[in-house]
């Protein structure tokens, strides 16, 4: 059996509790009904307001339910009290989490170089930002990254598919099938298992997040992608009589991303531009240049990555943030069948 059979399978079967005990499938929001006085009713309710899964519930605090229509004080804690009876929410033991840790899966780059680097590649259930300047390979990771990530787990992948958002219109199917070919994937598979969404402006950014939701409830994704997370947000805020405005929007477009990477376990990964310092601190410092977003954008990711570029097609990744890499660096390249190592 190939590869892009075998991940197939899993798509049109649902994982077998004994494959896949790494990746725990989130509960759907319908199974509530029933419980503690919840009625067909409030689960679409819930279900329309994008709350697809009962973890993503039990993650919500109580005053964000309560502004749900025709979700009322006394429902709201219902549902909450139903949704924590069933999501594992309390203390467990240092040796639980880091089991869990181990059987957490990384999608690979195309590199082994920066798989290294990365502890083994991109990690599912967290989210990482790719920032740099023009050039430096964003996109072209983001590619690859769509089709890594319905590989079989020992072949670097994360078996599930990809939901690519691009603001920029910079998305290419073709890279991707470059890329599926190199891998020996069906070129056909791949391009079905990537949900590829343009979006033309940060609401709709941020509403595509509902659709996406909806979308990974029904099947099995392993990762998503924003390329980019912060373009539009230049576009639509002007001026520092905005920034408020923007960094407020920004923020609830990022939790909406880190409630996907919890309650479904997907990697996410966004990439970002970076912009001169306006406040003189260019002056004094090497580099100059720093991502857009600030605080907001950095206390969003869990991995922060720079890239920058090196010789010929050749791009060098710095990890600028994490809670558990050290600040190193890695060296692949840009090729015709996506990252690469870069050759002596
Ligand atoms: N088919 C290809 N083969 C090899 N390199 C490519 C190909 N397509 C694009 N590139 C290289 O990728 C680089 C652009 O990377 P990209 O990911 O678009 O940058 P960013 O998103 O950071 O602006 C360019 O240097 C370009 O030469
Ligand atoms: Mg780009």
């Amino acid at each position: 059996m190939d590869s892009t059979q075998m991940e197939h399978e899993h798509h049109e079967e649902g994982y077998a509790e004994d494959t896949a005990q790494s990746i725990v499938g989130p509960m759907p929001i319908a199974r509530l009904e029933g419980m503690g006085g919840i009625t067909g009713t409030d689960v679409k309710k819930l279900a329309e307001a994008g709350y697809h899964t009962i973890e993503a519930v039990a993650y919500t605090p109580k005053k964000t339910l309560i502004t749900l229509k025709g979700i009322s004080e006394a429902k709201a804690d219902k549902i909450i009290a139903e949704a924590s009876k069933m999501v594992p929410m309390g203390f467990r033991t240092a040796t639980d989490v880091h089991a869990r840790r181990a059987e957490l899966v990384h999608i690979t780059t195309g590199s082994s170089e920066l798989d290294k680097l990365l502890g083994g590649g991109f990690e599912t259930g967290s989210i990482t930002e790719i920032f740099g300047e023009f050039r430096t390979g964003k996109t072209q990771l983001c590619h690859t990254l769509a089709v890594t990530c319905q590989l079989p787990i020992e072949m670097g992948g994360a078996e599930g598919k990809c939901l690519y958002i691009d603001t920029e219109g910079t998305f290419r199917p073709e890279r991707c099938l470059a890329v599926a070919e190199r891998f020996d994937l069906a070129g056909e598979e791949v391009l079905e298992n990537i949900a590829y969404a343009r979006a033309y402006n940060s609401d709709h950014q941020t509403a595509l997040l509902i659709q996406a939701s909806a979308m990974m409830a029904e099947s099995r994704y392993a990762l998503l992608i924003v390329d980019s997370a912060t373009a539009l947000y230049r576009t639509d805020f002007s001026g520092r009589g905005e920034l408020s405005a923007r960094q407020m929007h920004l923020a609830r477009f990022l939790r909406a991303l880190l409630r996907l990477a919890d309650e479904f376990g997907i990697a996410v990964v966004m990439t970002n531009q970076v912009v001169a310092q306006v406040d003189g601190g260019a002056m004094f410092t090497a580099d100059p240049k720093k991502p857009i977003g600030g605080n907001i954008m950095a206390h969003a990711s869990t991995t922060r990555l720079f890239l920058r570029k090196g010789r010929g097609e050749t791009r060098i990744c710095k990890i600028y943030d994490s809670p558990c890499l050290p600040e190193a660096e890695a060296m692949f390249a840009i090729a015709a069948e996506g990252i690469t190592d870069a050759k002596e």
